[in-house]
């Protein structure tokens, strides 16, 4: 697909640019590595919890109807809000700047910043995908460095779209810094991450369809009829029905080998993953030079669902909470999450919410389905992702830029705790509750190097 930026003067030509760095239409960034290959379950010994006399607890756990209240009372207000005004552009277009994309970017609004056209007008119709890989050209930008600054666009982007109407900018990815850009710049990048973003209609219709069906889950949920999707479409949730988490997990395959780490699956297990990390990085895991409990310590271990579930229940959610599981495939299926899911057994997920004429549509493509998981996400009153990744950083900068509750595993700390094999659940209760006091969505500002949108503070918000 091609997707043509129309620019309508010297900055707007810079701030085009980065409608494309939207890190989540960028699907493979959000899939399990797609070379993974589907999982051979032959070497499994089905995985067994590891934590069983923890899990007995928390089984049993009751918890008062204060904690419940202060866990789910939305952040207060710390003070910061967007702050995202961007300049208004002139009438008069300097031409195109044209990039190709292979992800699902479906639909942008800029309104009056920029102007999107899909399709070029017939002047530039020769400016193809093809015509870029049959030779060199002269409207080819092939060599925009990664985090490049703004006046390197304006040295090198700048004259080829002034002298011929069009610049076609491939490779396009991160290749803007995050540091040193003129305010404007960087406010515009703000506006488009966290506000100009819109999902396609039926990408909403479903989200909306979930969000409604877990905040609502006696009267509709499993009404799967034609006209489903268009009565719950209009409707106000935000304020009513019952609270949900969504839960961002991601434990593949892919993961869990890299991470060189032990989980639990015996020695078949093991050898398995030893021999696809060999396979897939030939020892270039630097993970694999330290011992389990080292990895663990440090926080390096992707948490299990079964760890997951005692972090959830020992931060307070009860038996009764819906947990909505954004994730794909989980390394070990349902002999992982079963775990978890007796101690949640509201949990919910696409496939249990949605009816597969619904899933249909996004169904096998995974940047329709992350663009689902993402919206829900952002509609949740609590959010927790238990993977690092790019999701996990889209939706923890978005949901601070719109104050609202993100629970950040403390992975060095669980790390910690679940090595002691003599832990106790109130000392597991008591240590995670502390340790995670500070990691709900506490403004944290942004460093050099890092992201705006996972940083939005202070670029993208202002301090009242
Ligand atoms: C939920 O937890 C309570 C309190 O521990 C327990 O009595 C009840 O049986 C649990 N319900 C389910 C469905 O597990
Ligand atoms: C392990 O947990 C127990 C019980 O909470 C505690 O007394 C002990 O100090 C812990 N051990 C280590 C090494 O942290
Ligand atoms: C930020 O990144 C640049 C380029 O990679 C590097 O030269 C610079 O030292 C980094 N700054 C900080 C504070 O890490």
């Amino acid at each position: 697909m091609n997707q043509i930026l129309r620019n309508r003067h010297r900055q707007g030509a810079m701030a085009s640019l980065f409608v494309l760095l939207l890190p989540i239409f960028f699907p493979s960034l959000f899939a399990p590595l797609s070379h993974a290959s589907p999982s051979v379950f032959l070497e499994w010994n089905a995985p067994k919890p590891r934590h069983m006399r923890l899990i007995k607890s928390a089984l049993q756990r009751e918890t008062s109807n204060a904690q419940q209240t202060d866990l789910w009372l939305p952040l207060e207000n710390q003070g910061w809000s967007s702050c995202v005004e961007p300049p208004k552009a002139p009438e008069k277009s300097q031409g195109y700047i044209q990039v190709f994309l292979d992800g699902g970017l479906n639909q942008q609004r800029m309104g009056d910043d920029v102007s999107i056209v899909k399709e070029l007008p017939d002047e530039f119709s020769w400016s193809t995908r093809e015509y870029y890989a049959t030779a060199i050209r002269a409207t080819r930008i092939k060599t925009a460095p990664v985090h490049a600054s703004a006046n390197w666009y304006i040295e090198n982007v700048l004259p080829v779209v002034q002298s011929y109407g069009i610049a076609a900018i491939a490779p396009f990815s991160h290749r803007l810094a995050f540091d040193n850009l003129p305010m404007e710049l960087q406010r515009l990048r703000c506006k488009v991450n966290f506000q100009a973003l819109v999902f396609v209609p039926h990408i909403r219709a479903l989200g909306d369809a979930l969000v409604s069906r877990l905040r609502y889950p006696s009267d509709e949920n499993k009404a799967f009829d034609n006209g489903y999707l268009q009565k719950v479409t209009g409707r106000q949730h935000k304020q009513r029905g019952g609270k949900f988490v969504v839960l961002h997990l991601r434990f593949d395959k892919d993961m869990a080998a890299h991470s060189a780490c032990d989980f639990g699956g015996g020695k078949a297990e093991k050898l398995a993953l030893a021999k696809y990390r060999q396979v897939m990085w030939q020892g270039r895991v630097l993970n694999s030079q330290f011992t389990d409990e080292e990895l663990r310590s440090q926080g390096r271990c992707p948490l299990t669902p079964e760890e997951i579930g005692l972090l959830l229940a020992a931060l307070g959610f009860n038996n009764n909470t819906r947990l909505y599981l954004a994730s794909h495939k989980v390394y070990g299926g349902e002999a992982r999450i079963s775990t978890l899911r007796k101690l949640f057994p509201l949990m919910e997920d696409k496939k249990s919410l949605a009816s597969s004429e619904e899933r249909a549509q996004i169904k096998g493509k995974a940047s329709l389905l992350a663009a689902v998981d993402y919206y829900v996400s952002m509609h949740s009153d609590i959010f927790i992702s238990a993977s690092p990744g790019n999701m996990h950083n889209a939706l923890v900068g978005h949901r601070t830029y719109e104050n609202l509750k993100t629970i950040r595993p403390n992975m060095a700390l669980l790390g910690q705790l679940f090595l002691n094999k003599s832990m106790e659940w109130p000392e597991l209760q008591e240590a995670v509750v502390e340790g995670h006091a500070n990691r709900q969505g506490q403004i944290r500002l942004r460093k050099p190097n890092q992201s705006i949108y996972t940083y939005p503070a202070p670029d993208c918000m202002c301090s009242s």
